[in-house]
């Protein structure tokens, strides 16, 4: 996942973009567009807001005093989707759940109450806290109708961002996520980011069947990562939002989708890039397209110019499992068409430019540090998953299992990971609670300073990665963000040893 330079932008937007990807529920539910406006005639007209709507923002919840305590309720409910009723998951009854704003340093006290029929918990995805006890602890299980505490201390040092929460029980986590259990994470930034308003764009994907309930995926999407027919900003279907020319929002985006690729545009408008994931960049970048692997944020400063536009997300082909003639021919391509996800109405009186971007914090640049250990990981498929038929989605040749501890790591040590894809699509490659610094892409080295927490993989291809293993000793797992690969094996347990302890 990277940026990409207007020069790049250009030669990649004369790939053929085929039309939509929308299916058969898709199209039900997308053909209620225009039908509210022009009067209501459809018989379903009840159901109240239509496409076209204007783009809510989550709920919030902020904290106060250094605290922020909330209870977040994981439960089946009703919303409007497209002019629609749905049942869909959520947190608290909302789609997505409420944005938790905290500042580093802070103390967040979640009460998660499971209102599922099956286990869940709780992860707090990007952010640098303990992996150990009630705090990012992967290995908790909530049975339905339980509660649990999660406590997550902030250091006073946590990078400025966005990140976000979702369920992690391994085996259910793409059903719980697809279904609608997200929120977003905002970790304020200590001083002012000029922008005249700024909005947090969570963009997920959801199958509905006509009746407004979740469909089940079947055995080739999970293979190979599902993908939901309709494509929701905040909840909703293709929203609106108004912007005045000249002036300049900042938007929080982040791909909660289960499998997706979102390779952004917003043609006709100024994109600047002040960072992605939790890595800010020393200045912003000019871009043409966002590309987010599931699980990825984008910072971005939008400057409106003359003219409407349309976000969009535009083909990208993640390749595919392979494997066609018998798991059911090309349904397991991983390329998408081109999707409409917001509609920018630029009107009004022109605004006077705002300051330009505050001098940032120098990152910290690993490339010249002392590596103390090297390790490779390999991501692949092979026949004889535990599903049922399937296949098994391996790292370094093993599924995921939760009583074994794949790799050990001294804390406070910097560890070169080369992580290798053996297979024909992309796996996007996610380590719990500390963030990695990716130094080369297939044999070149990169020339800026770039980190995430979740780091594409291309298919066939080799990313190497640094990572600072200090503070928060504790066991944790990294895995590959389709969440679907990751319920099918493609997870490792990692144990992070107090610095001063024998590695045993
Ligand atoms: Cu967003 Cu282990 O995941
Ligand atoms: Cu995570
Ligand atoms: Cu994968």
């Amino acid at each position: 996942m990277k940026p990409i330079s207007r020069r790049a932008a250009l030669t990649l937007g004369s790939l053929g973009v085929a039309g939509t990807a929308i299916g058969g529920a898709g199209l039900i539910w997308s053909g209620r567009e225009g039908q509210g406006a022009a009067g209501g005639q459809a018989p379903d007209s009840a159901f109240g807001a239509v496409p076209g709507d204007t783009l809510r923002q989550p709920s919030e919840l902020r904290s106060a005093d250094g605290l922020l305590e909330v209870k977040l309720d994981a439960a089946p409910g009703r919303v409007t989707i497209g002019g629609r009723g749905a049942t869909t998951l959520g947190y608290n009854g909302g789609l997505p759940g409420p944005t938790l704003r905290v500042r580093a340093g802070d103390r967040v006290a979640v009460r998660l109450h499971n209102g599922l029929a099956e286990a869940t918990n709780l992860h707090v995805h990007g952010l640098h806290v303990s992996p150990a006890g009630n705090g990012d602890n992967p290995f908790v299980m909530v049975e339905p109708g339980d509660s649990f505490d999660y406590e997550y201390r902030l250091p006073a040092d946590h990078p400025p961002g966005l990140y976000w929460y979702h369920p992690h029980h391994h085996g259910l986590v793409a059903d719980q996520v697809f279904g609608g259990l997200y929120g977003a994470i905002i970790v304020d930034d200590p001083g002012p980011i000029p922008a005249a308003r700024e909005r947090v764009l969570v963009i997920s994907d959801i199958t509905l069947d006509e009746s407004g309930n979740l469909t089940r995926s079947s055995l080739g999407e999970r293979m190979r990562g599902r993908e939901g027919e309709l494509v929701l900003v905040n909840g909703q279907l293709k929203p609106n939002l108004g912007m005045r020319p000249g002036e300049r929002e900042r938007w929080r985006i982040v791909n909660v989708c289960v499998s997706r690729y979102l390779r952004l545009r917003l043609d006709g408008q100024d994109l600047r890039l002040l960072g992605l994931d939790s890595g800010r960049f020393e200045a912003p970048e000019s871009v043409d397209e966002v590309l987010l692997a599931p699980g990825n944020r984008a910072d971005l400063w939008v400057t409106a110019a003359e003219g409407d536009g349309v976000l969009r997300a535009v083909a990208y082909d993640r390749g595919s499992a392979g494997m066609g003639g018998m798991m059911g021919g090309d349904a397991l391509g991983g390329t998408t068409g081109i999707i409409d996800l917001a509609t920018v109405t630029v009107a009004g009186a022109g605004v006077a430019a705002l300051p330009s971007f505050p001098a940032q914090r120098k990152p910290v640049d690993l490339r010249g540090a002392a590596v103390t250990a090297r390790r490779e990981f390999v991501f692949a498929m092979g026949m004889g998953g535990g599903m049922g038929g399937g296949m098994a989605f391996t790292i370094n040749g093993r599924e995921f299992d939760g009583g074994r501890v794949d790799t050990t790591v001294r804390g406070g040590s910097v560890e070169e990971w080369t992580l290798t894809n053996a297979t024909q699509m992309d796996h996007p490659m996610h380590l719990h609670v500390w963030p990695m610094q990716i130094i080369e892409r297939d044999g070149r080295s990169v020339d800026s300073v770039l980190w995430q927490d979740v780091v594409n993989v291309p298919a066939r291809g080799v990313v190497r990665v640094r990572i600072d293993f200090t503070g928060f000793p504790g066991k944790t797992v990294y895995h590959c963000h389709i969440l679907d690969h990751e319920d099918n094996g493609m997870m490792g347990v990692i144990d992070v040893r107090p610095a001063d302890q024998p590695l045993a």
